[in-house]
């Protein structure tokens, strides 16, 4: 058949021997505030976690204030260029600084109006020359570590955390035809929702779900059989969905998108197939023919998060005159199909609450959600 060619299957990939069954997270992980609350410590505060791209702060004076894993902060690009990551919680009173997005020259915080470099230093303190032992020159705003990798900004709040690009060194390999640092952000959405992060990430890392889901809207296009799993090499997992050739009626929301021209770069066998990539904890992307669709994933609670998903594509494709009419047409095929999306995960949700929720057996197909449990069974153990 014709998709078997674009995107043969692979043999399916082998639980490690031992005695632990491949089956998935308890249940009651995704309501435990007891367990989210070790999550915040075990996880959010060591782990490498995304919370946009460089070009989110393009321009000198650019911000952008993100909350994750319970701290404020702000994104700033300052006068020379530099991208900083601070706290924008006031080193007076703890005031927020500041809100939502813009450009500015610096900060100042409402209350009292100190005034804060964007590169974080105090610049301003008025009233404060008779307040022994305070040196406004030893004041500034703190910050989490901050990396970049492939254009996304990641922060870790561990000090002693170790870098997160040698981590993903083969992962940088596998997406490297994809030059994703060139890659710039066309549009963006953002949801609140019911749901724990692992419930979120794990239903975007399997595709096993199209043939029951997505059964008339994306298994036409992206069929279950033509799934394969990478072997994981790190802590993340890489999914590959082959293209099938339409055959017969195909639903409008199940063609194959026509968007921009293919990544020159790309192979065939990158072009035939659609890509996820699960970077532990909560990073996902999905790398097209064409573009780069990514979430940042900011829990909130046991049972609440906030996504916001990005579509992403090479800076070249901005000077076509298509471009952004082919992003629209993406996106709103994109809303439509995440509502079959939202109905499973809200029904997980509720599910997971029943007294005869279990741990169940995983497919072959669920062979990241395995990886992605043992990394955080390792992380959460005593
Ligand atoms: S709390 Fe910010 S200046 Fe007082
Ligand atoms: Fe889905």
């Amino acid at each position: 058949m014709a998709e078997e060619r674009t995107a043969r299957r692979a043999p399916a990939l082998a639980y490690p021997a031992g005695p632990a069954e491949a089956r998935g997270l308890d249940p009651a992980s995704y309501r435990d505030p007891e367990i989210f609350a070790r999550e915040r410590a075990r996880i959010f505060s060591r782990e490498w976690l995304c919370i946009g791209r460089v070009e989110d702060v393009a321009r000198p004076g650019d911000y952008a204030s993100v909350d994750i894993a319970g701290e404020p902060l702000v994104m700033v690009r300052d006068r020379d260029g530099a991208l900083h990551v601070h706290s924008r919680v006031c080193r007076h009173r703890s005031m927020i600084l500041v809100e939502g997005s813009g450009n500015a020259g610096n900060f100042v915080c409402p209350y009292h109006a100190w005034t804060y470099a964007l590169d974080g230093r105090l610049v301003g303190a008025p009233e404060m020359d008779r307040s022994p032992g305070f040196a406004r020159e030893r004041c500034r705003l703190p910050g989490p570590r901050v990396e970049i990798w492939l254009g996304f900004v990641f922060v870790n709040f561990d000090p002693e955390a170790s870098p997160l690009a040698p981590r993903l060194a083969p992962l940088s390999g596998a997406l490297a035809n994809w030059s994703l640092a060139d890659m710039v952000t066309v549009r963006s959405f953002e949801f609140e929702l019911g749901w724990n992060w692992k419930v979120m990430c794990e239903n975007f890392i399997e595709a096993y779900h199209h043939l029951g889901a997505h059964r008339l809207s994306l298994e036409p296009f992206l069929p279950t059989r033509l799934v394969q799993v990478e072997e994981s090499k790190g802590p993340y997992a890489i999914v590959h969905m082959g293209h099938a050739k339409p055959v017969g009626h195909v639903p409008e929301e199940a063609r194959a998108p026509t968007a921009l021209p293919d990544i020159a770069a790309l192979t065939a066998g990158q072009r035939g197939r659609s890509s996820l990539v699960h970077v532990f904890p909560c990073h996902l992307i999905s790398p097209e023919a064409d573009r780069m669709e990514y979430y940042t994933v900011f829990p909130l609670a046991p049972d609440r998060l906030r996504v916001r998903k990005h579509f992403c594509v090479p800076r070249a494709a901005l000077a076509e005159p298509r471009t952004d009419a082919a992003i629209g047409e993406l996106a709103a095929r994109h809303l439509a199909y995440r509502i079959e999306d939202v109905a499973i995960n809200d029904g997980v949700m509720k599910g997971s609450g029943s007294r005869y929720a279990a741990r169940g057996h995983l497919s072959h197909l669920e062979r990241p959600l395995w990886d992605f449990r043992r990394w955080w069974d390792e992380r959460m153990a005593d």
